[in-house]
């Protein structure tokens, strides 16, 4: 058993997910703990606050100026966040920003050195890296029942957000590749632990009205021929899968991402005893449900105190993720294959 001080933590904006997933994730931490919700609107702050239970309220400002709060996490749009995160950590606070980090590697760059100046960490929400059914996936790979790695295959997309979301507005880093098409980019670097050495993406469609991207696919290069196809879409068949190919199995996860805490998930394995149609074997292995989000905030609370050191290192995850995305925006410019050795 683990004692440890709970990390307070400040809300800056008072978003769905917020609301819906990680305030409820603080609550039930006992390694962190609410201590202020933050709001361009006091009203809206101390109305939440109330809900909550929670005594503090205020500003953006007064959360970052508030001596208490050891973390901030930040869940405003994209476009907003290298400044939050900025001013959270120069004020000595650490930082959990909602994905994607940035919408450039730049402004990755800059939260990152802000982040290390001031002596404080920085994490990028992906939650879902959190859940177990990834930990069986990398043991079944690890244990070589499916052989050498080929390709990887993932869909992430939803039924259309409503017209005023802040997806659909450029400027506060709209968009749905920042939105969604950062998890099968996460995704495909998880599983083959290592960076892929090109993208080419292609955007298919763009919102009529706004212009910003709603689907694309993408194909990442990694080394020894390994291939990642990613397709990202809003407005479509909810899908959150992937696929991992190898010479000698197969396996998939028919919920790789938004997994709600309730939810069994299954990784799906197939695999080969004899050279033959009939030497195929199937298994399917149910993950008990649990809270991605919870898990993910524990790791970071129990890192940030020296408790117990993540596998992840935060600030490295944010800048590798940062960087291959930069190479989907390049790509996007150029409509060419991108090399991650020629990004810095
Ligand atoms: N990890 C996940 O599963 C997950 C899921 C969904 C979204 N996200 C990420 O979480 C972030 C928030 O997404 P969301 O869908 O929850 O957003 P949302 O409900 O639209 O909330 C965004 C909040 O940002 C604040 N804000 C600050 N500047 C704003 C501006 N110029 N326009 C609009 N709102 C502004 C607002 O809070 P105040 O009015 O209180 O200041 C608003 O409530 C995004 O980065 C998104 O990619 C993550």
């Amino acid at each position: 058993m683990i004692r440890m001080n709970p990390l307070k933590f400040g809300i800056i904006g008072c978003s769905r997910i917020a609301k819906r997933s990680v305030i409820p994730a603080i609550l039930e931490s006992e390694f962190a703990e609410l201590e202020m919700i933050g709001s361009r609107t006091v009203e809206k702050a101390k109305e939440l606050a109330k809900e909550l239970g929670c005594h503090k309220y205020g500003t953006y400002e007064d959360v970052m100026s508030n001596n208490e709060v050891d973390v901030v996490y930040i869940s405003t749009p994209i476009g907003t966040h290298e400044e939050l995160a900025k001013k959270a950590t120069s004020a000595g606070k650490h930082v959990y920003c909602e994905k994607s980090s940035t919408y450039n590697l730049e402004s990755a760059k800059s939260m990152v050195e802000n982040a290390k100046q001031n002596n404080v960490r920085i994490m990028e929400g992906f939650m879902f890296r959190f859940h177990s059914q990834h930990k069986k996936v990398r043991d079944l790979i690890d244990g070589e029942k499916i052989g050498d790695l080929i390709a990887f295959n993932s869909i992430f997309g939803f039924p259309a957000f409503p017209k005023n979301d802040i997806r659909y507005t450029d400027k506060i880093g709209g968009g749905f590749l920042n939105d969604c098409g950062c998890y099968p980019v996460c995704s495909s670097r998880m599983i083959f632990n290592e960076e892929p050495l090109s993208v080419y993406y292609n955007r298919q469609s763009n919102d009529p009205e706004t212009g910003v991207d709603i689907r694309g696919t993408s194909i990442l290069k990694y080394k020894n021929d390994k291939v990642a196809t990613l397709t990202y879409g809003n407005g479509n068949f909810y899908q959150a899968n992937y696929e991992v190919w190898g010479n000698d199995g197969f396996i998939s996860l028919d919920r790789a991402y938004s997994v709600p805490p309730d939810f069994v998930t299954r990784v799906n394995l197939q695999y080969t005893v004899e050279n033959n149609w009939n030497g195929r074997r199937e298994e399917i292995f149910e993950i008990k449900p649990e809270n991605h989000f919870l898990k993910m905030i524990d790791t970071f609370c129990l890192d940030i105190s020296g408790k117990k050191k993540s596998l992840l290192n935060f600030e490295d995850e944010l800048l590798n993720q940062a960087k291959v995305m930069e190479a989907h925006r390049l790509s996007d410019k150029s409509h060419k294959e991108e090399w991650l050795s020629d990004i810095f």
